[in-house]
Order: structure tokens, then C-alpha cells, then sequence
């Protein structure tokens, strides 16, 4: 049984990247309720809420990166976590993407990433419960339509996780992710608004749930904050589903009855 009680983040400084609006701000405030002191490196970072401190930072520039990381340590005195999170999608096939397209994806998505990490591990060292949690998909294990570079980045962050795992397993840095199905998030209604009919397409996305609605910020935040809690030393190498289901349940579609 763990020995870890009370406010189970008191004390320990967690960095959330892309942590200003959608998942990331969820994950932010999830993890401040919880007693961590929560910095978001975010493109933008202005109408944060008080629990959050703002760092502007593109995961794509690794000066900015770096220049972020120092900055979180000299105002809040280390990093216990990391939630790697920042990631941007583009719509299209293979015929449809060009160059430009998967350069900013896989940029962000995965280099991104492992900019974040690098400019983090010394810190995390230092820490006596150090975790990173990457934001996957289920992107990464299902064809999603019109999503190529987004799902292959998303297949490289769950490589990435395990390879990661792998490389600090020795030195206690646990590293695991989430896989969230569709999160009703800005993400999503920036997409939504491309369609000539907005909430049809959503509720095409509420039914590809099994459980019938798209999963919450909320929900996602919590299996981050269960993956990055000291209470999870034994987590690591490992990818948590947040999906509602949509990678391995096949329920019958809802009979018309009349
Ligand atoms: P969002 O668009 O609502 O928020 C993303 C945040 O990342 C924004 O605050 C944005 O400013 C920041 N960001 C973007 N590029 C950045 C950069 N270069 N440097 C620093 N910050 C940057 O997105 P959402 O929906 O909250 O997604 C967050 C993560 O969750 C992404 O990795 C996404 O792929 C993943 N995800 C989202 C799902 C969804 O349905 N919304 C489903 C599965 C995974």
C-alpha cells in the first residue's frame, strides 16, 4: 500500500506544455487541485487562471524551450513533472498534406516533445517523484479519416514513450502516456467549423464513442494526474485509454424500436 497521503502533489512543481487552453489547462488545474505548483509553456499564455503561472514558450524552437525550463526553475525552484502536451493537428491524405504539413506535425507533435523532455530531464533528476506523461492518441493505434501525419505523429509519441521508458527506467523517471478518444475541446470546434454543418459532424463524433459523447477535459486530466502521481511508482512504459471505449468495444448500434 502506498505510503504517499494526504494532497498526494504537495510540493512538487509540474510543467505542462500547450497548458493554456483545452486538455492542458484541465491537466494544469487538475494537478494544482491536487497541491502541485503548475507552470503551462504555452505559444500563449495570457487569462490564466491564478493556480497556473505562464511561461511563453514554442516547443518548436529549442532556445525558447530551454529559455522556459530555466525560467520555471528559477520562479518555482524545480520540475517533478513533465506533461507533454502541445500538439497540433492538419486535415488531409497523402495526397492531400504537403511538406509543410508534416514538417509543423511531427515538429510539434514529436521533436516537440523530445525538446521538452531534454530541457526537463536534469531537473527531474533532482526530483525525488519524477514522471512525464506524453498526450498520445488513439490516433496512434486506429486509421482515423484524414488524419495521416496526425496519427503518424501519434504513433511516434507512443514509441517515443516506450523508448523513453526504457532509457530512465534506471534512474526512477517514469514515462508513460494517455490515449484520449475525441475530447470536446477548441481543438475539435476548430474542426467542427470547417464543415458545412457543424453539429452533424459532432454528433457523427458523440456516436463513434461506444459510451455514445465525446470524452471531457476532465476525464483526460485525471488519468494524467493518476500516471504522474507519486502514488503510481510501479506506472511506467505504459499507455492509459481514455477513449469511451472506441478502440475495443463493438456494442450493436442502438435498434430503432417503433
Ligand atoms: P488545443 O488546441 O485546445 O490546445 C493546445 C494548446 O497547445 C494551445 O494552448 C496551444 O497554444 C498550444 N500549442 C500549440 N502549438 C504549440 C507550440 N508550438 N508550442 C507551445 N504550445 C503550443 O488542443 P487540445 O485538444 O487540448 O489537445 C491537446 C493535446 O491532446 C494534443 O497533443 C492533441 O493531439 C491531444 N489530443 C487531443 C484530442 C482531442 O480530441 N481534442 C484527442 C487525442 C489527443
Amino acid at each position: 500500500m502506498s505510503t504517499i497521503r494526504g494532497q498526494e502533489y504537495d510540493g512538487l512543481v509540474a510543467v505542462v506544455t500547450g497548458g493554456s487552453d483545452g486538455i492542458g489547462l484541465a491537466v494544469g488545474l487538475e494537478l494544482a487541485a491536487r497541491g502541485a505548483r503548475v507552470a503551462s509553456l504555452d505559444l500563449a499564455v495570457d487569462d490564466l487562471p491564478e493556480e497556473i503561472t505562464g511561461f511563453r514558450c514554442d516547443v518548436t524552437d529549442r532556445a525558447s524551450v530551454q529559455a522556459a525550463v530555466a525560467q520555471v526553475v528559477d520562479r518555482l525552484g524545480g520540475i517533478d513533472v513533465l506533461v507533454n502536451n502541445a500538439g497540433v493537428s492538419a486535415v488531409g491524405t497523402v495526397e492531400e498534406l504537403g511538406d509543410e504539413d508534416w514538417h509543423r506535425v511531427l515538429d510539434v507533435n514529436v521533436v516537440g516533445m523530445a525538446r521538452s523532455s531534454a530541457a526537463a530531464l536534469p531537473h527531474l533528476r533532482a526530483s525525488r517523484h519524477p514522471a512525464i506523461v506524453n498526450m498520445c492518441s488513439i490516433g496512434a493505434l486506429n486509421g482515423l479519416p484524414q488524419r495521416v501525419a496526425y496519427n503518424a505523429s501519434k504513433g511516434a509519441v507512443l514509441a517515443l514513450t516506450y523508448a523513453m521508458a526504457t532509457d530512465y527506467v534506471g534512474e526512477g523517471i517514469r514515462v508513460n502516456c494517455v490515449s484520449p478518444g475525441t475530447v470536446h475541446t477548441g481543438f475539435v470546434d476548430r474542426m467542427l467549423a470547417r464543415f458545412p454543418d457543424p453539429e452533424r459532424e459532432k454528433a457523427a463524433l458523440d456516436a463513434r464513442q461506444a459510451t455514445g459523447r465525446m470524452v471531457t477535459p476532465e476525464e483526460v486530466a485525471d488519468a494524467v494526474a493518476y500516471l504522474a502521481s507519486p502514488r503510481s511508482g510501479s506506472t511506467t512504459g505504459t499507455a492509459l485509454d481514455v477513449d469511451g471505449g472506441i478502440t475495443h468495444l463493438r456494442p450493436r448500434p442502438v435498434q430503432q424500436t417503433d
